[in-house]
């Protein structure tokens, strides 16, 4: 039955994390996976998870079948967080929301939700993008491309040529796929006034915006990092937003996101609604409910929502201060490009200009584990390893 089949590559994020396990060098950089690491390299449990959790324990009457949607409270109070409870869209019951198996979930569930309705449309994504976008979007059927976005060399974001090759290439019907904030991979976000601009053009030219929301309240505070995706929902009257609360909630082997589509009416929620609830039913049944179960403790009261605020501000505290020293050692012969780039970028990702060749040089000569992309995750470093971090980088240029 299994003769025909070959190996596969190994995913190469996960590849990453694999090589570096492996490796004893007591002084190793790990900067591979996007996952969140404190001063002492450890990936914890947030106090408000495991208070949650504790609650939850005591309080879990049943483990019946949660439902194809997953939990609509769990939803709803998602949604109230990164739009607000007073928005339009939410008192008018123009969202169609499905809880999802993780970030990946809700990508795929949208991705199907677009095959269904605009079999034909193109799925433009930005150069680079999250690697996995890629095979999670083009399984649904639908076709891909790219528009420019990151200049390696600038190391900004090129937002003329991106706004000028969606104007000549994209049509009409056409998705883009955003990053709301916190780029994947590279940290290089769009300012407030390229996001005004952007969503009227998106309006103007009639392309429907697919925001991949996975790091907000890890970048500059919650309501920078939602800018973008409320500024896009107030010109376009159709929006999909998949969020993830691997990374914001520290859950990410709970599996625990979203898809919601905000719609032009309340009708046309409900049916995205039971769109999502139908796909969901014919890939994973429906989504798990722990996850989901302690998001909704949490945001659902107020002693544990404000330690959770107070733990993701300290995550981003200390991933901001991290580029700050980095930035600092960076800045010297040679490296004053990289140095004002890290300070400037946001989340846990930035790409360096590096070959292939240098980032795995990085990996064999300094025990320095980042992709072979160039892309670092600040948050696995720490205030003693920084300077080492930097003569390595600048070592390998
Ligand atoms: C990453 O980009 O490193 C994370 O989102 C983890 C993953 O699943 O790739």
């Amino acid at each position: 039955m299994f003769e025909t089949l070959t190996s596969r590559p190994d995913d190469p994020i996960m590849a990453i994390m694999e090589l570096c396990k492996a490796d004893a060098n007591p002084k190793k950089i790990d900067l591979g996976p996007g996952v969140y690491k404190d001063a002492t390299g450890s990936t914890t449990i947030l106090k408000a998870v495991k208070l949650a959790e504790e609650l939850w324990n005591r309080e879990e009457l049943t483990k019946t079948y949660v439902g194809t949607v997953g939990n609509q409270d769990f939803c709803r109070l998602m949604l109230d967080l990164v739009l607000g409870a007073q928005h339009p869209a939410i008192t008018e019951g123009r969202i169609g929301a499905a809880q999802s198996t993780g970030g990946s979930g809700a990508l795929r569930l949208g991705a199907e939700l677009l095959k269904a309705s605009l079999p034909d449309a193109t799925v433009w994504a930005s150069t680079p993008t999250w690697a996995n976008h890629i095979p999670l979007i083009t399984e649904a059927g639908l076709k891909m491309d790219s528009y420019p976005y990151y200049n390696r060399e600038t190391l900004g974001v090129d937002f003329d040529d991106m706004i000028t090759h969606l104007g000549t290439q994209a049509k009409r019907g056409d998705i883009v796929l955003l990053h709301g904030c916190c780029h994947n991979p590279t940290g290089a976000d769009l300012s407030h006034a390229q996001w005004d601009r952007l969503a009227i053009f998106l309006a103007e030219k009639g392309l429907n915006p697919f925001i991949d929301l996975a790091y907000f309240g890890l970048g500059r505070g919650m309501a920078d990092d939602t800018y973008g995706t409320l500024k896009v929902i107030e010109h376009c009257p159709e929006v999909l937003i998949a969020m993830s609360c691997s990374k914001n909630f520290a859950l990410y082997r709970e599996r625990t996101g979203l898809i919601a589509a905000v719609t032009k009416t309340p009708e046309a929620a409900k049916i995205t609604r039971s769109q999502f609830g139908a796909i969901q039913r014919k890939i994973v049944s429906m989504p798990p409910d722990h996850g989901a179960a302690l998001v909704v403790r949490i945001l659902g009261d107020d002693v544990l929502r404000e330690m959770w605020v107070n733990e993701l501000e300290s995550m981003r505290d200390r991933m901001r201060g991290l580029r700050t020293l980095l930035s600092e050692a960076l800045n010297v012969q040679g490296g004053e490009a990289i140095s004002a780039a890290i300070k400037d970028q946001n989340g846990m990702f930035s790409t360096l200009p590096l070959t292939k060749e240098q980032a795995q040089k990085l990996r064999t000569e300094h025990a320095v584990y980042l992709l072979d992309s160039g892309r670092i995750n600040i948050a696995g470093a720490n205030a003693s390893n920084i300077p080492r971090l930097a003569e390595s980088i600048l070592a390998v240029l």
